[in-house]
């Protein structure tokens, strides 16, 4: 295999890359962001990866989720404590039933890079290229809008700094005390019935919690109870922005992306001789690749030797996405190829990108029962296959919006235009993102009483 540099993807086939018209621009703001400090350090991303290793034999749950696209205009606080709340809800619900610790991930701090399934867009015949994500070019549908701009890339590293360092603030500064689990119920929420389950649990797990301090074990003594720690994700998509900043290690001498503690290829750009598999093979974050109905066994198992030659624990993570109805078919196969070849794998579930469809009123969106089902048949077929269904990859929001059809409030395509405001793909809101987590959470509690 040729030299690796942190540039050496541009000598290879590239998908769902723009082109961007002035090159000087682009040299000049990658030499900008190259000269910013990271935004993740090795250490933690290391940590990540033990904590992931732990996930792929079992003794550990993934968690990782937030918007299929963060844009600039929603960005403000109160939209980013909202999802971090619903992840500790989550994490807390998925926790206590499964008994083991929950790696939370979430699709923050970095997650504006989209691929579309065409390169343009017509609307009353009119024919544009397609919106890429605000780290490209911009949603109005305007010739102008949709040119790709590299100084976008600035505005999404100074939002994913903001937003990382508020992520650090809520994890360390009191927001994620075990002691504050009633207060991370959202307003909307609180009258579902999955709000109803998790009022119930929070009383139990105060409970447990005056136990403890009975014991001796308190906030004050036991930071694990106070603090957490939420780790950043996105897609690698736009890859002068990751190249720009790949760090080395100074420890090590090993490069790191530094935009993220994970990243993932999408469905669309994992070809194994490809740019994408090209950059993210010489950085030693956890790396995601997601695995669509197309996905075939010889395909994933060199995707795996290209990207893990070692087959260092914690480093791949397969993100299963085909759509209910469709694991039973391809899903085995895979897994087969996998245990054949002794690889580590952690596998998660993506159970929205293989069930998105498009409303005769022309909206994007899922129905919530097809993303409970991909789940199920996830864990029923690891389940037979005698290997671990290790997470969770959902796009999601603690927002109360309108855009997956179903769920305890009984959406429907009509009701979508109330609250439809994703920039891309449709989110669960806060409440079908409980819903599902007490569905796993009986799942893993049914596994942990074996
Ligand atoms: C995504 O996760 O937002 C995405 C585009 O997924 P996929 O590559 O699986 O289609
Ligand atoms: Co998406």
């Amino acid at each position: 295999m040729s030299t690796w540099t942190p540039d050496s993807w541009r000598k290879f086939p590239i998908k769902q890359h723009p082109t961007y018209t002035d090159q000087e621009h682009l040299k000049q703001v990658e030499a900008t962001l190259a000269s910013y400090p990271p935004l993740v350090f090795a250490g933690e991303v290391n940590r990540l990866k033990s904590e992931l290793a732990k996930v792929a034999e079992g003794k550990a749950f993934l968690l990782q989720g937030g918007d299929c696209a963060e844009s600039f205009a929603d960005f403000n606080a109160k939209n980013i404590r909202d999802t971090f709340k619903i992840l500790l809800q989550m994490n807390v619900v998925m926790m206590y039933a499964g008994q083991k610790p929950v790696v939370k991930v979430g699709r923050m701090a970095g997650q504006f890079a989209k691929p579309r399934s065409k390169d343009t867009e017509t609307i009353n015949g009119v024919e544009l290229p397609s919106y890429r994500g605000d780290i490209i070019n911009d949603l109005a549908f305007t010739p102008e809008s949709r040119i790709p701009d590299p100084e976008r890339m600035i505005k999404a590293y100074n939002q994913s700094v903001a937003t990382m360092n508020l992520l650090r603030a809520f994890a360390r500064g009191g927001l994620a005390d075990l002691h504050q689990v009633h207060k991370w119920n959202l307003d909307f929420i609180l009258k579902s019935q999955a709000g109803a389950r998790y009022q119930d649990l929070t009383e139990r797990i105060d409970d447990a919690m005056a136990f403890m301090k009975a014991c001796g074990i308190d906030s004050d003594n036991a930071s694990e109870l106070k603090e957490t720690i939420l780790y950043t994700s996105h897609e690698a998509l736009l890859l002068h922005y990751e190249e720009a900043l790949t760090r080395k290690d100074s420890f090590s001498g090993d490069w790191y992306d530094c935009s993220a503690h994970m990243l993932w290829i999408g469905d669309r750009t994992r070809q194994p001789d490809g740019a994408h598999v090209e950059y993210l093979r010489g950085v030693k974050n956890p790396v995601g690749v997601k695995a669509g109905p197309s996905t075939n066994p010889d395909d994933l198992i060199k995707l795996l030797d290209t990207l893990n030659p070692e087959n260092e624990a914690g480093r791949m993570n397969v993100i299963v996405r085909m759509g209910a109805g469709n694991l039973g078919d391809k899903l085995p196969e895979l897994i087969r190829a996998v245990q054949r070849e002794g690889k580590n794998v952690l596998w998660s579930s993506d159970p929205m990108h293989g069930n998105t469809y498009q409303t005769d009123n022309g909206y994007k969106t899922r129905f919530f029962d097809n993303v409970l089902q991909e789940v199920k048949e996830f864990f029923q077929i690891h389940q037979s296959e005698g290997t671990v269904a290790g997470g969770i990859h959902l796009e999601m929001t603690g927002r109360d919006v309108t855009e997956c059809v179903g769920g305890a409030q009984q959406i429907t395509e009509e009701n979508l235009e109330d609250r439809y405001h994703t920039f891309c793909d449709p989110r669960l809101n806060g409440e079908q993102a409980l819903e599902l987590s007490f569905l796993i959470a009986d799942t893993l509690k049914a596994a942990s009483k074996g």
